[in-house]
């Protein structure tokens, strides 16, 4: 497993492992946390899975999901997951994704967190483009992408099929010459006393 983290003043990114299994399963089964999530894990079994599948995945690869764990520095507490998807053509915009436990928020870990993705995708892979989609419903989602000046490209209508009906789905980017536009108040956003 190649290691990879992303590191800011208060969290640390970084791989998913087995022993974070139990803890993802917990937070990811609540209702609050999987009311807009597609993914709602149906046991234990299928996350320690995904643990173990991510061991192999190497970190922007075309057709790869990195799963990472965001984790307090000072304690190494589990607070939330993130990942990045990295579609398989070979221009195509990787896409965030981000999860944080109920007792987590409002804290700025998200931000801090969809931040470090962000500065790695466009500093580190320079990627012409990210993307984020969110049901409009889930406030606290669009907050953090317009936090961090992600654009609303798109309000699509009823065009996500969503555990069982049609829902809206909302479309977040970022060029590369927008993060680079505004980076230096960006990179900030972890300095702060949230994360
Ligand atoms: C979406 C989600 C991750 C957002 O979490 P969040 O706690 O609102 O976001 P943050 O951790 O960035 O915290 C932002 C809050 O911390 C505050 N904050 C404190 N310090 C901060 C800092 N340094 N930087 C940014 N915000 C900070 C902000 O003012 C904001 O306050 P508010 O909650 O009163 O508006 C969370 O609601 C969640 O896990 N939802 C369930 C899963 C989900 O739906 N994910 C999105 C799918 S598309």
């Amino acid at each position: 497993m190649t290691d990879f983290t992303l590191t800011a003043r208060r969290i640390v990114l970084r791989r998913m492992q087995a022993a974070d299994a139990p803890v993802l399963y917990a937070y990811r089964s609540l209702p609050e946390v999987a009311r807009y999530q597609d993914w709602l894990p149906h046991d234990l079994d299928e996350v320690q899975g995904l643990a173990r599948a991510q061991a192999d995945v190497e970190p922007g690869v075309p057709g790869s999901w990195l799963q990472l764990i965001i984790a307090r520095r000072d304690d190494g507490e589990v607070v939330g997951d993130c990942g990045i998807l990295f579609p398989a053509g070979a221009h195509a915009s990787p896409e965030l994704g981000i999860a944080l436990r109920p007792d987590h928020r409002s804290r700025g870990y998200a931000t801090c967190a969809t931040r470090l993705m962000l500065e790695h995708l466009f500093d580190t892979r320079k990627v012409h483009r990210v993307v984020a989609r969110t049901d409009p419903r889930n406030l606290p989602s669009v907050a953090v992408l317009q936090r961090l000046g992600l654009r609303q490209e798109a309000h699509l209508r009823r065009s996500h099929w969503h555990r069982g009906q049609w829902v809206d789905d909302m479309i977040f980017a970022m060029l590369d010459e927008e993060w680079e536009r505004e980076r230096k108040r960006l990179l900030a956003h972890c300095e702060g006393d949230g994360a």
